[in-house]
């Protein structure tokens, strides 16, 4: 399934706004226009239909509570709307579903965000069957159930299991190398969903022999073409048993050794971290800034080596989203042009500006998204040097 399109209204700093997406859409823009807030809405939905510790309450209260979520730009205190289509294909006849999901807040002592509209669509072709319509009778009959959705409870949501089922195995991730390095020693939370990649290793370590190793071999194989003098990586663990990865180079004396995870580079150690994540599982990937601590040379073939991961037969139905800064990385005319968002901050809050005919044009003529799109997204007025 993919998420074909999604529509936003009062969500943060968008009041209102809607996109398409492709297998792979990148999300550019200046600074603080809005990316991770983007990105926020699909977690939110994952957050939502978790099959444990989720559910709409939760998944706002993390977010600081309504107030926090709800666009500061809007006149009153609105509805936060988000309306999602997800679908089998992009392309052709959709077949899928509709979720729209509406919430305010009670308006009364305790002020919870209750449900205002929540409505699932199954889509086939050109026919469409209302699911689930809510408030139904028995929200009339009982309030009370308005503080939770249909999609977080087993007992209501057998139509469309499929549609949280999606939403559930949506994973998020801004690897962080410092976290990958030492996060069994940092302790402390570990999100659940492990965003920062700090039980990475662990992670590593629990999975079969089999499977481990046929993942390293073709990291390896990916990383010789990256990194100067890689030669191998490989698993182990230390005399206290604490798993480890571990890599040779070809440009030190033959004997001298193998390097751990803590001696590797940070651009490495987040390559490898984020080889092994897609080839983890198929579910939708939400990426944050996959280019930082990354060269250029590596950043201009992320695109290609995103999408040779993704076909790879099991995960041809894995959808990347990814927030981007990275000039080098749309500096490639090999990428979809339709699935580059371009997000700009306006006194009316942030718009997402899908790519025009002409920029389309373009693109298929041969420019890169870099060259059409992300030039202009640079921010107007560059930050006043001497300030600084
Ligand atoms: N409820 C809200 N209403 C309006 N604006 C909000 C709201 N919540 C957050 N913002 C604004 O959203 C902006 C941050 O957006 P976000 O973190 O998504 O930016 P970004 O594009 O990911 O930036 P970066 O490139 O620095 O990571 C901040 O300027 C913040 O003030
Ligand atoms: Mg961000």
């Amino acid at each position: 399934m993919f998420i074909r399109s999604l529509r936003v209204k009062n969500w943060r700093n968008f009041r209102e706004a809607s996109a398409q997406f492709r297998e792979i859409t990148y999300i550019i823009g200046a600074n603080a226009t809005g990316k991770s807030n983007f990105l926020d809405v699909f977690r939110f939905l994952r957050d939502v239909a978790k099959p444990q510790g989720g559910g709409l309450q939760k998944a706002i209260l993390d977010r600081g509570g309504l107030a926090k979520l709800r666009c500061l730009h809007a006149r009153r205190p609105p509805f936060v709307e988000i309306d999602i289509r997800i679908l089998e294909n992009l392309d052709g006849l959709p077949q899928g579903w509709q979720y729209e999901l509406f919430f305010k807040s009670e308006g009364a002592g305790a002020n919870r965000p209750v449900i205002a509209v929540e409505r699932v669509t199954r889509i086939k072709g050109k026919e469409k069957e209302l699911i689930l319509q809510r408030p139904d009778k028995e929200d009339e009959a009982d309030p009370e159930r308005l503080t939770q959705t249909a999609i977080e409870q087993i007992q209501s949501n057998a139509k469309f299991r499929e549609l949280t089922d999606f939403f559930s195995g949506i994973t998020y991730l801004h690897l962080v190398p410092q976290l990958l390095k030492y996060g069994e020693f940092i302790g402390g939370r570990h999100l659940e969903s492990d965003p920062f990649g700090q039980a990475f290793l662990a992670r590593v370590a629990s999975s079969k022999d089999k499977v481990r190793d046929s993942r390293l071999k073709r990291i390896q194989k990916a990383l010789g073409d990256a990194i100067p003098q890689f030669a191998e990586l490989r698993f182990a663990r230390d005399e206290s048993g604490h798993p480890h990865l571990e890599a040779k180079y070809t440009h030190y004396r033959p004997n001298a050794g193998w390097q751990r995870e803590d001696q590797f580079s940070d651009g490495t150690l987040r390559l490898i971290a984020l080889f092994w994540l897609l080839m983890e599982g198929d579910t939708m990937l939400l990426l944050e800034e996959p280019e930082l601590s990354l060269d250029e040379a590596i950043v201009r073939q992320l695109p290609r080596l995103l999408e040779k991961v993704r076909r790879s037969s099991k995960r041809r139905q894995r959808q990347i989203i990814i927030s981007t800064h990275s000039q080098a990385m749309l500096d490639n005319s090999g990428i979809d042009g339709r699935g580059v968002l371009r997000l700009e901050r306006t006194n009316e809050g942030t718009v997402v500006h899908e790519p025009s005919e002409i920029d389309l044009e373009a693109m298929r003529a041969g420019l890169s998204p870099a060259d059409v799109i992300m030039s202009k997204s640079h921010p107007k007025g560059a930050i006043q040097m001497e300030l600084l």
